[in-house]
């Protein structure tokens, strides 16, 4: 039998659908309406596309969204500087850096002086050790990897008791907060990287197989125990050989037409756990600009998506 094919575009549309209504609700009630700042510098075409993407989606939830877009050769003193007055600016609940940074600006600086209630990327230090501690009520979780959890909690329940998760990839941006989500939701977690060794065995051993690489393909059937979930959250351009008339096409860290067979179920790309990065984007925004009006949640909660 083939495995579920997770529908990562129909549960960010809820999650938008669900942020939107927490929006009109502050603006409603409080008068206020959220704010998100998106910084990019130099001019990466990738991260061009992914921050036109995160400021129209913004729009679209009802947001202000202000995107300041940084020549490459920006000082760092002046990087410092936006962020500083976006920080006291109390139209902005929400602060996003796009990585990465030119090579000549220092990004943890940069990220570590976001105020941690307005680091919607769940980046500074306070809000990655709210996490470690279990904290999931006051600071704000990285968006790939919440969302990344949305789907799994989609298939498996909220409740990951008795199961064991291998997450590939140690980044701070992914691996260490998928980690520790599905630590707090009871799983037993094993974290793999470059330097684990007999890497097959080990993601052969998991229930749920998290693959954050930026290796097209690795994981390929035999890697993967039957009746496994696998969220593969690789995104690999390659030249596409098919006779589609298109240059290049996307593919996963994950070998989807092999492993489809032997997984319960699988998230594809495109159209898996990418679209959830920016519904959780903006989640974390409302969120902020919740907490910051109201001192209180917003009106949504994740148990309403599913
Ligand atoms: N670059 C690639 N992914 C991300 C992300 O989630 N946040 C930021 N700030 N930059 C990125």
């Amino acid at each position: 039998m083939e495995a579920q094919v997770i529908d990562g575009r129909k549960m960010a549309d809820r999650v938008l659908s669900s942020v939107n209504r927490a929006a009109r609700a502050l603006e409603q009630e409080y008068r206020v309406t959220p704010g998100l700042a998106v910084i990019i510098v130099g001019d990466d075409p990738a991260s061009h596309t992914y921050v036109t993407a995160k400021t129209r989606t913004a729009q679209e939830c009802g947001f202000s969204s202000v995107q300041h877009t940084l020549p490459a050769e920006t000082a760092e003193v002046e990087l410092m500087a936006l962020i500083g007055r976006l920080n006291e600016d109390a139209s902005v609940h929400g602060i996003l850096v796009q990585l990465p940074l030119p090579s000549h600006l220092d990004a943890d600086r940069a990220i570590q002086s976001i105020r941690p209630e307005k680091d919607v990327d769940g980046l500074n230090v306070v809000n990655a050790g709210k996490l470690a501690t279990g904290d999931m009520k006051t600071g704000l979780v990285s968006c790939t990897p919440a969302g990344a959890m949305l789907l799994i909690e989609q298939v498996l329940g909220s409740d990951l008791a008795g199961l064991s998760a291998v997450v590939i990839g140690r980044s701070n941006l992914f691996g260490k907060p998928m980690a520790q989500l599905l630590l707090n939701a009871n799983a037993t977690v094993t974290m793999a990287h470059s330097n684990t060794s007999n890497l097959p065995a080990v993601c052969r051993s998991a229930d749920i197989l998290v693959a954050a690489v930026g290796r097209q393909k690795m994981v390929q059937a035999d890697w993967v125990k039957p009746g496994a979930t696998v969220i593969d959250v690789g995104i690999n351009r390659i030249e596409d050989d098919s006779q589609s008339g298109k240059k290049s096409r996307l593919v996963g860290d994950v070998d989807f037409d092999m492993v489809k067979s032997v997984a319960t179920a699988i998230t594809p790309v495109p159209g898996g756990v990418g679209p959830m990065t920016i519904a959780m984007l903006m989640a974390n925004t409302a969120r902020a600009a919740w907490r910051a009006t109201a001192q209180k949640e917003p009106s949504f909660c994740h148990q309403d998506l599913y």
